[in-house]
């Protein structure tokens, strides 16, 4: 398959399992989007829609695209009993609405919001390790030593997994969703692990059912979930913990990973965020938000077309799997200025229209505790870690039809103004004047040409609501609850700049 941008002449062609399409699969996308924006990928027989407008449409009309055979490339998971272990993802309509109605009478903003201290717990312990990595060789990796184990440890904190089964439930979660470079399916371990998985979940909830006294976790107020005198069945308990894992897990990862590579691929942008130990979050939360579109770990997903579609001059015959790009939806020109440029600063009424975590009925549950964790995790890195670089050179990314992100990802911190017991002083936040000025200079800084900006050049389409799916969300705009550890910032940068000297940069 081939997707380089200097090969406009070549046919079409689109693989999702390809190498040098998961290296960069933004050139394909943008040709799909010009050129073919319903495409047909003989191969694998999937109909692919790129553009904006049109994933956008997909995803809400569950009607005409079904969500009924699941919603993954993987061919045995493409079944009409997906929801066995999809839950909700996998149903439509009335059935859809039933199960996500009374799983979001156990699964609430509050107990959301109320999983913040012990985020905050996890990433310590973990940054701490991470840190006494870097110490130890000079540099850690981000997603083996931290990434890859926090989002699943803090589901199971939520689901009420003892801490000493939390380790092995995480590696039986990531063989989960681990694939296989070269295989285009679930492998044999993943499908045992998958067993193993739902056998402890099933013990799981027949405690909670049999509690003299249900603890306070998610799974014991699953159990007790009621709404109109309807309750959940075990198997559609354990259907939903299951989909936790799968959707919850590894995007999470990818996410906290693709964040920390493209901020230190753009050391204007990474200055100006580190700067502000004080007072990350406004920052944090924009370099999350420009992470999720830019490059976002959940790059497709696949829907049952129920009936024949006329779309672009092409019909989509009914019974077709059609794949929706929602990595190339987050790029498309037609609503994003500049967008294949890396912009933290780009404006709310752009970062509204991401695709990130889909739309519709089936929009994602878990976005606000992805977007606690991601605020917590990166608000503790800014705090503690005056510097970052990321080896991409060495950077091993994993080869996913179902997430983007890398498998390895070698960050090396550094101490930057901490020196001999000088005190740290945190610069002060640039004014916003200064951020346009930070932009205009990225240039000289090797983060790549960039236009101007023409305000409101980004179109909304016809009849979208401006903040899409996102209203009322409770961790928006707040503000992390732990006072300035400038003092632990400089004994960090302290001991990384003693490191930093031993080694070449
Ligand atoms: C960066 C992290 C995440 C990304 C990019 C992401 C992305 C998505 C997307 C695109 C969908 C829509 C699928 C569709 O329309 O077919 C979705 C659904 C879902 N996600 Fe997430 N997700 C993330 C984190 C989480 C977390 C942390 C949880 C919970 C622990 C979670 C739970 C769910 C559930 C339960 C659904 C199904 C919703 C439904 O079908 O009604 N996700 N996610």
């Amino acid at each position: 398959m081939s997707a380089p941008s200097d090969a406009a002449a070549d046919p079409l062609a689109f693989d999702p399992y390809d190498y040098g399409f998961h290296e960069d699969p933004y050139p394909l996308y943008r040709r799909l989007r010009e050129e073919a924006p319903v495409f047909h990928a003989g191969r694998d027989d999937l109909w692919v829609v790129s553009r904006h407008a049109d994933v956008f449409d997909v995803l809400r009309d569950d009607a005409t695209f079904s969500n009924r055979m699941g919603v993954s490339l993987d061919a045995s998971a493409w079944t009409p009993h997906a929801h066995r272990v999809m839950s909700f993802l996998a149903l439509d309509g009335r059935e859809q609405t039933r199960l996500r109605r009374l799983v979001s009478a156990a699964f609430t903003p509050r107990r959301v919001k109320e999983l913040q201290p012990q985020i905050q717990r996890l990433t310590e312990r973990y940054l701490e390790e991470t840190l006494a990595a870097n110490d130890e060789h000079g540099e850690a990796d981000w997603i083996a030593d931290f990434a890859g184990k926090l989002p699943m440890d803090v589901i199971s904190e939520m689901m009420g997994v003892p801490v000493a089964d939390r380790d092995e439930v995480r590696r039986l979660a990531d063989l989960v969703v681990h694939r296989e470079d070269g295989v285009r399916d679930v492998p044999q371990a993943g499908m045992e692990a998958s067993m193993e998985l739902v056998a402890y979940y099933s013990a799981m909830v027949r405690e909670r059912r049999t509690a003299a006294e249900p603890p306070g976790d998610l799974t014991a107020a699953l159990t007790a979930a009621e709404v109109d005198g309807d309750r959940l069945t075990d198997g559609e308990i354990i259907a939903f913990l299951f989909l936790m894992v799968v959707a919850g897990n590894e995007t999470t990862t990818k996410l906290l990973g693709n964040a920390l590579f493209h901020l230190s691929a753009h050391p204007v942008q990474k200055a100006e965020v580190l700067a502000a130990p004080d007072d990350p979050e406004p920052l944090v939360t924009q370099w999350i938000e420009e992470t999720l579109r830019h490059d976002t770990s959940s790059q497709m997903i696949a829907r049952y077309v129920v009936e024949d579609v006329e779309l672009h001059g092409r019909t989509i015959p009914a019974g077709a799997k059609a794949l929706v790009l929602l990595g190339s939806a987050n790029r498309d020109e037609r609503i994003f200025t500049d967008p294949t440029v890396y912009d933290i600063h780009r404006p709310k009424s752009e970062l509204g229209q991401i695709l990130s975590f889909g739309s519709g009925k089936h929009f994602c549950l878990g976005a606000n505790l992805a977007r606690l964790e991601a605020r917590v995790v990166l608000n503790e890195l800014v705090r503690q870690v005056e510097d970052f670089r990321v080896h991409a050179d060495r950077a091993t990314r994993v080869h996913s039809t179902s997430v983007r992100g890398f498998a390895g990802l070698r960050p090396r911190s550094r101490g930057g103004r901490a020196d001999g017991g000088e005190e740290v002083r945190a610069p002060r936040t640039p004014a916003r004047g200064d951020h346009r000025r930070v932009v205009g200079d990225r240039r000289r800084d090797g983060e790549g040409p960039r236009r101007g900006r023409t305000p409101g050049r980004a179109r909304r389409p016809p009849g979208r609501r401006r903040r899409g799916d996102r209203r009322g969300d409770p961790c928006r705009g707040r503000r992390g609850g732990r006072a300035p550890a400038r003092r632990r910032r400089r004994r960090v940068g302290r001991r990384l700049r003693r490191q930093g000297d031993r080694r070449p940069r």
